[in-house]
C-alpha cells in the first residue's frame, strides 16, 4: 500500500475521510505520520483515536519557512514516506518552499474548497458565494510554490444559489471534498496520474483515460 503523510492545521475532517476509506479497504494506503502545525488541531485527536503516529511542528518555533520545511521533510522521511510515498495537505494552511517540494517532487497534493484557479486562499467557500457564482466546488491538485496552485488532478462541482453564503456552501463542498481526496490518493497509488506540464492525465492500464474505446 501507498505510504502517506497527512498534514493538517485544523479539524481534520478530510484526514478522517482518508482514515475511513483506508479502514473500509477501498483506499490502499497507510498513514505513516500526521503532522499538525497547530497544537490544538482536532486532527491530532483523530490521530490518537486511531493509533496513528503524529507530530506537532509549530512553525512559530522556526526562524524561517525554510527551517520549518526542512524539519517537516525530516520527520516525514523518518516516518517512512520517501520516494515511493505521497504527502497530502488536508487543510494544512501553510505555503511550502522549494526546500519541501524539492524533497518530494511531484509527490505533494492539496485540497482546496473552490474551483481553482478561482478563489484561492483561506476563505474559498465564502469568497465564491459572495462573488455570486452559480457553481463552485473543490479541487485536488499537485502543489507548487504558490498558494493553492499547481496541476489539477480532480475537481468536484456543487451548485450555488442566490442568497447562499459561505456557511451554507461550505458544508456542501466539504462533503464532496471527503469523496474526491481519497479518490485522488488512490489514483496516485495506482500510478494512474501522469503530469504533462500543467496537465494531469488520468490513465487506465497505462493509456490515457480519454482514448479508451
Ligand atoms: C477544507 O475545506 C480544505 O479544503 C480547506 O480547509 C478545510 C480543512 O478542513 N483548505 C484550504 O482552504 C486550503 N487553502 P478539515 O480540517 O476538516 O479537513
Amino acid at each position: 500500500s501507498l505510504p502517506i503523510a497527512v498534514l493538517v492545521s485544523g479539524s481534520g475532517s478530510n484526514l478522517q475521510s482518508i482514515i475511513d476509506r483506508i479502514e473500509e479497504g477501498v483506499l490502499d494506503a497507510e498513514i505513516k505520520l500526521i503532522v499538525s502545525n497547530k497544537a490544538r488541531a482536532y486532527g491530532i485527536e483523530r490521530a490518537k483515536k486511531h493509533g496513528i503516529p503524529y507530530k506537532v511542528l509549530l512553525h512559530t518555533d522556526f526562524r524561517s519557512r525554510e527551517d520549518f520545511d526542512s524539519a517537516l521533510v525530516e520527520c516525514i522521511t523518518d516516518a517512512g514516506v520517501g520516494e515511493d510515498g505521497l504527502v497530502v495537505m488536508a487543510g494544512f494552511m501553510r505555503i511550502v518552499t522549494s526546500v519541501f517540494l524539492g524533497a518530494f517532487e511531484n509527490r505533494v497534493i492539496n485540497i482546496h474548497p473552490a474551483l481553482l484557479p478561482s478563489f484561492p486562499g483561506v476563505h474559498g467557500q465564502a469568497d465564491a458565494a459572495d462573488y455570486g457564482v452559480k457553481i463552485s466546488g473543490c479541487t485536488v491538485h499537485f502543489v507548487d510554490e504558490q498558494m493553492d496552485h499547481g496541476p489539477v488532478i480532480v475537481q468536484g462541482a456543487v451548485p450555488c444559489q442566490a442568497g447562499e453564503d459561505g456557511d451554507v456552501l461550505g458544508p456542501r463542498i466539504l462533503k464532496l471534498e471527503h469523496r474526491v481526496l481519497p479518490q485522488a490518493i488512490q489514483w496516485f497509488g495506482e500510478g494512474r496520474l501522469k503530469i504533462e506540464g500543467r496537465h494531469v492525465e488520468l490513465r487506465v492500464a497505462g493509456r490515457p483515460y480519454a482514448s479508451q474505446p
